[in-house]
């Protein structure tokens, strides 16, 4: 095997640690999310204090996964941002902690590590990226060095749009999957629409399609509705993004990604425009360590210096990509 990379994510709700070979084989993967009481967001504190308690454990699970030692580990990558400064802290903590005896230690752009960990499954060089998580909707795609962003959110991202209106009808977090499955059964009404040029806006509709479950409206058709509104509108943005960039491959990535009806939505716009669809594995698509240490793989091969600090506000678009 020629290299073992240990990848630790600590940017939000979850800790994760895994382990990725040179060649892109996801040899270990474990991750403790940390659970806001019922109707809290996250406590950034209590994040790092879960996230403390748990780190020890994963390691040796992955470990024992793998049935590797510390010592075995070529490098060690830490997500550096953008995330909560008390949770970054822990993984950068724990990275030099790891690292130690001369062993490179590579920051890692969180948001970068979910598009490149969709991209190795996908084996696409060159797709227009729709990335859909708690914090961040972006539309991106690699030109000159970086990757560019085509579209964003204005306000907050997709899954703490679902995550918000979840905690309005009394849902837990994270409430993306249980809305998906309340929409099964719910019937479209019509919710305001918010694409400006290429950007995105969401807490507007998430306050309407809230009003409306208070004031009586039924909670699937509001769960159906919200899910066919958001993701029309990403939908839309990333089928821009694919004519103006003359692209042919789209990649669908993030925790998000995980919905079927996005799936689905993205699949039939990407068959009429004849693009290549793709979608990142269930299991890789929520924040886990295993894209933290392929993407660490990838900035280490490229020679690339990065800096042992955490970086809480660094931009998708702020970073030199210098392996593609
Ligand atoms: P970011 O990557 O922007 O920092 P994050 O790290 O908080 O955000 P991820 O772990 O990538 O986010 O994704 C978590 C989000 O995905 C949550 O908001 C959750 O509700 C949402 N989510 C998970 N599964 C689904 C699903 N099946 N449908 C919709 N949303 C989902
Ligand atoms: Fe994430």
């Amino acid at each position: 095997m020629s290299m073992l990379c240990l990848g630790i994510e600590s940017t939000a709700h979850t800790f994760g640690i895994g382990i990725v070979s040179g060649e892109g084989e996801v040899l270990a993967n474990a991750w403790d999310i940390y659970r806001p009481p019922l109707g809290w967001g996250i406590k950034p504190m209590d994040a790092a204090t879960h996230h403390r308690e748990v780190r020890d454990r994963l390691l040796e699970q992955v470990l024992s996964d793998t049935g590797k030692t510390l010592d075995d580990m070529d490098l060690v990558a830490f997500s550096q941002g953008p995330g909560l400064p008390p949770c970054l802290y822990v993984g950068l903590e724990f990275a030099q902690t790891l690292s130690g005896r001369g062993r490179p230690l590579v920051g890692v752009n969180h948001c970068i590590a979910h598009i490149e960990i969709g991209r190795l499954a996908s084996r696409q060089k060159n797709p227009v990226v729709l990335y859909v998580s708690g914090a961040n909707t972006q539309i991106l795609s690699f030109v000159e060095g970086r990757y560019r962003c085509f579209g964003e959110t204005m306000d907050i991202g997709i899954g703490n749009a679902l995550d918000k209106f979840g905690r309005e009808i009394g849902l837990e977090f994270p409430a993306g999957p249980k809305i998906e499955s309340l929409a099964k059964g719910g019937s479209y009404q019509e919710l305001p629409y918010s694409v400006k040029g290429m950007d995105l806006s969401f807490s507007g509709i998430v306050t309407e399609a809230s009003r409306r479950v208070r004031q009586g409206q039924n909670k699937r058709d509001m769960c159906f509705s919200l899910q066919e509104t958001l993701f029309a509108m990403a939908t839309e943005v990333t089928e821009r993004a694919l004519a103006h960039t003359r692209k042919d491959e789209v990649l669908l990535t993030g925790g998000v990604a995980a919905n079927n009806r996005l799936q689905g939505m993205l699949e039939i716009m990407c068959r009429e425009r004849g693009a290549e669809y793709s979608v990142v594995p269930t299991e890789l698509a929520g924040d886990n360590g295993a894209m933290i240490a392929w993407t660490g793989i990838l900035v280490h091969r490229s020679g690339m210096r990065t800096i042992s600090k955490i970086l809480p506000r660094q931009r998708t678009d702020d970073v030199d990509v210098g392996w593609l």
